[in-house]
């Protein structure tokens, strides 16, 4: 698996990291408000922002999932 690499730069966050914030809640109404959930406990995503797009792909992958 290819868990653990990095998707956010600037502040350090890995995909596991996204994957666990995630874990804490189980259910969102949106991946608009799954990823503000993920943003404060992760912090990713408010760096650049150049990260913004890979990390909502990544939520709704694994909401889908
Ligand atoms: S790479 Fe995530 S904010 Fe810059």
């Amino acid at each position: 698996m290819q868990e653990n690499y990095t998707v956010c730069h600037c502040k350090q966050v890995s995909f596991a990291q996204i994957a666990d914030a995630l874990d804490t809640h189980t259910t969102f109404d949106s991946v608009l408000q799954a990823f503000e959930e993920v943003q404060n406990v992760t912090h990713c995503s408010t760096g650049c922002g150049g990260c913004h797009q890979k990390v909502l792909d990544i939520i709704s992958e694994l909401m889908m999932g």
